[in-house]
């Protein structure tokens, strides 16, 4: 998978990108990212990237020619002789799209090219969403300063289940939102616990100790759901079935 990131702030998603997962994940070839300052593509002499919006207010609104142009120069260099139809999924991150779910992470990972678009200030020119019309997430019900963070946690949701990036031992199959119950609903994960046996008067639960895979496995599910129906019973509604 290769994934391009436009930011005006670069500096602001390096630092994260270069470490644990999702830089084995780049190390190892799983991923190929790439980081683009739209500010780089302001026809301006001084690489003004935003103006006031008009109606007052406010803020700055980011202008539509750096971002429009830095979206077009960057899936022009991903059609390559070896890669000629590529056309990334383009991702806008505002508060106003769609709430990122596990099920849409796991449709992302399947696609070859992610462009992900993080805008900062008060929003960006709505000419230039409507030209580039890109799917819309929101990370939840609160308002960021920009997408730079919501960008890095698509990246990390993503490369996590990209064939090869983690190990058996710490496979995305028993993450939260990857299991799933009987009927198909995606489950909370179950409680984990390591040595020692008792830590401050608590005690593991005897079922872990016992050597018993079947009972071990039972009671795991058993706290997944349990866990679901206390923390997220809007999980078990009908409605949030996966089709
Ligand atoms: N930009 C600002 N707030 C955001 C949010 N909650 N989700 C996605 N992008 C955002």
């Amino acid at each position: 998978m290769r994934i391009d990131i436009l930011t005006l702030f670069p500096e602001m998603l390096e630092a994260t990108l270069a470490t644990s997962i999702v830089k084995r994940a780049q190390d190892g070839g799983q991923v190929e990212i790439h980081v683009h300052d739209i500010r780089n593509w302001a026809d301006n002499k001084h690489r003004k990237v935003d103006d006031r919006p008009y109606g007052g207010g406010p803020g700055m609104v980011m202008m539509c020619q750096p971002l429009h142009d830095a979206v077009q120069e960057v899936e022009r260099q991903l059609n390559t002789p070896e890669n000629p139809e590529c056309s990334p999924v383009r991702i806008h991150f505002t508060p106003q799209g769609e709430v990122l779910k596990q099920e849409r992470v796991e449709q992302l990972a399947a696609e070859k090219n992610l462009l992900l678009i993080a805008g900062h200030y008060e929003g960006i020119d709505e000419r230039v969403i409507e030209t580039l019309d890109p799917l819309e997430l929101s990370t939840g019900d609160y308002v960021l300063s920009g997408g730079e963070i919501p960008a890095l946690l698509l990246v990390d949701a993503v490369v996590r289940l990209l064939p090869g990036v983690l190990g058996h031992a710490d496979s995305a199959d028993q993450d939260s939102f990857s299991e799933r119950d009987s009927e198909g609903k995606r489950l909370l994960d179950c409680p984990h616990y390591t040595r020692p046996r008792v830590w401050n008067e608590k005690e593991v639960p005897e079922v872990l100790l016992s050597g018993d895979h079947a009972a071990v496995d039972k009671w795991r599910e058993e706290q997944m759901v349990s866990r679901t129906k206390s923390r997220r019973p809007d999980l078990l509604d009908d409605e949030e079935v996966d089709p």
